[in-house]
C-alpha cells in the first residue's frame, strides 16, 4: 500500500504493507486523515507523529502514533460518540473519530486505540487486503 496519507515530511512515514485495498474513493483515505488529524492536534511538534502501514496475513494494518498529551480514562469511554469533542468549537466538532469508526467499520475493518496520559496515543486500524483475481 503507498502513499496513505498526504502528510508533510515532519511525520515520520513507515509504509511496508505491500497489499492492496480497495475502498470507495477517498473513504479510508478520509478516515486516516481525520486520526492524523487528531495527532497533529495532540502534539507539540508533528515530529512526534508515526505513520505506518505493514501486512499481518491478508491484512493491512495503518498506524497512527503520536507522542501527545494522551487521553484521560474518563474520557476515553467517549471519544467515539457523535459531538463529543474536548475542544473549542473552532477547533473540533467532536465528529472526526465517530466517522472513522463508520468508515473502518463498513471497510469491514477494527479500530483499536492505545493511549497513556502524558505520553500519547496510537490508533490502529486492521483492514482486510482486496482480493486481486488475475
Ligand atoms: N490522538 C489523540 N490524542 C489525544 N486525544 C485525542 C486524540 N484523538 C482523539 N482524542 C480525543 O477524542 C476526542 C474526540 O475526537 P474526534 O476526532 O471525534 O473529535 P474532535 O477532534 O474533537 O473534533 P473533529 O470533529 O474536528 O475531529 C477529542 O476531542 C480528543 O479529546
Ligand atoms: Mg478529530
Amino acid at each position: 500500500m503507498n502513499a496513505v496519507v498526504g502528510v508533510d515530511s515532519k511525520v515520520l512515514l513507515d509504509l511496508q504493507s505491500k497489499l492492496t485495498l480497495e475502498t470507495a474513493p477517498g473513504r479510508l483515505l478520509q478516515a486516516f486523515e481525520y486520526v492524523v488529524r487528531n495527532a497533529r492536534q495532540a502534539v507539540e511538534h508533528e515530529s512526534a507523529i508515526t505513520v505506518s502501514s505493514r501486512d499481518e496475513g491478508d491484512e493491512v494494518v495503518v498506524r497512527v502514533e503520536d507522542k501527545g498529551v494522551g487521553i484521560p480514562p474518563e474520557v476515553l469511554p467517549k471519544i467515539f460518540q457523535p459531538y463529543f469533542t474536548t475542544k473549542d468549537a473552532r477547533q473540533g466538532t467532536g465528529l472526526g473519530l465517530n466517522i472513522v469508526q463508520r468508515l473502518v467499520k463498513e471497510g469491514g475493518g477494527v479500530l483499536h486505540v492505545d493511549t497513556r496520559p502524558g505520553e500519547g496515543t496510537a490508533f490502529t486500524i486492521y483492514l482486510p487486503a482486496a482480493t486481486v483475481v488475475k
